[in-house]
């Protein structure tokens, strides 16, 4: 077992030179010098993911009240195990961030990782908004922990569970890379049959105000991704043996079983069911997720088909992507860092 070790905290011997700075195993000082990063990409994520603040509570759920109670049946049980679902996702991202951090030696990285903690704990409060406005409180509760009674649901959170829990008990660098990769996955992956579903309740037209949380969440989501992602080609340049075919191959693996897991639950959460959406619908449209996340690393395709978006998909990203035009970060931060009214049209 390679060992891995726990940056510094007060370290006046560290590394001034930001040459010397690596995502790990580096001897970094902690200070924060934003004229002075290696990786360049930092500034464009940090004023994105700050443009991106929102309040949860700033998005009225009204319309959701009325529109919950008259939910069809399956719509109304996927809207539950699916919010079950992110609420466990984001709570134990919040939780674990942190973990990470404590091994990367990049701290305008680690500066990325605290906005998105905060961020995941914005999420969480959302979902708590969500619940104690539309749901009765013994629903409310049933929906909080339906991730730990639901057999589907406990078995999906295993997979990610058990990494993360691998990383607390085996710091290695073997075992950072899986739990980055398991983020990478959970960021690019897991969310999105539950994004999907939402976005199809928006097409028809059904709970806005829980739509319009989830397309700020998946915003900030779109920029955890990229965080990830860069976290990993850095490394991919600067640990080249932790890239090794067969470690590629683990990687593959891994996002591969992310997928089938994704897909399974989407069959059991959404299925035949909910009008607008098949199980078809939803393979497809993760095959297609988990070889675009693969090629993004630079990896091979995991799957034959759908190297390119479903054509029956193409909708989800009017939802997801509303915001591309925010990639003039300075533009958009007038817009974006705005109150109330202005948010909803800002999406
Ligand atoms: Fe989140
Ligand atoms: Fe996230």
């Amino acid at each position: 077992m390679d060992s891995l070790k726990k940056r510094p905290l007060f370290n006046p011997k560290g590394d001034v030179d930001v040459q010397r700075r690596k995502i790990i195993g580096g001897n970094t000082t902690n200070l924060n010098d934003f004229n002075n990063m290696k990786y360049g990409w930092v500034s464009d994520w940090y004023r994105q993911a700050m443009n991106n603040f929102w309040i949860p509570e700033e998005i009225n759920l009204g319309v959701d009240i009325k529109d919950y109670k008259n939910l069809p049946l399956p719509e109304r049980r996927a809207y539950d195990k699916i919010l079950s679902f992110l609420i466990f996702l984001d709570s134990i991202q919040t939780a674990n961030l942190p973990n990470i951090s404590e091994y990367i030696t990049a701290n305008e990285v680690n500066l990325c990782l605290s906005i998105q903690a905060f961020q995941e704990a914005v999420h969480s409060q959302s979902y708590s908004y969500m619940l104690d406005t539309i749901c009765e409180p013994q629903e409310r509760n049933a929906v909080l922990y339906q991730w730990k009674e639901d057999e589907h649901l406990l078995k999906r959170n295993e997979f990610i569970g058990n990494l993360y829990n691998e990383f607390q008990e085996e710091k290695s660098t073997r075992m950072l890379v899986n739990t980055i990769v398991a983020n990478y996955i959970l960021e690019g992956i897991y969310f999105y049959s539950g994004f999907m579903f939402f976005y199809n309740l928006g097409r028809n037209r059904l709970m806005p105000g829980s739509v319009q949380e989830i397309r700020y969440i998946n915003r900030d989501e779109n920029t955890h991704l990229w965080l990830f992602r860069n976290i990993l080609l850095e490394l991919k340049k600067e640990e080249p043996e932790l890239f090794r075919e067969e470690d590629v191959n683990r990687y593959r693996r891994m996002i591969k079983e992310g997928c089938e897991q994704e897909i399974k639950w989407g069959h059991y959460a959404i299925g035949d069911n909910v009008q607008g959406l098949s199980k078809d619908m939803i393979t497809d449209y993760i095959q297609y997720l988990g070889n675009l996340r693969c090629s993004n690393l630079g990896f091979a395709p995991i799957y034959e088909e759908h190297i390119s978006e479903p054509d029956s998909m193409k909708w989800v990203s009017q939802y997801s992507n509303a915001n591309q035009i925010k990639t003039d970060f300075f533009e958009a931060r007038s817009t974006a860092y705005a109150k109330s009214s202005a948010l909803v049209d800002d999406l």
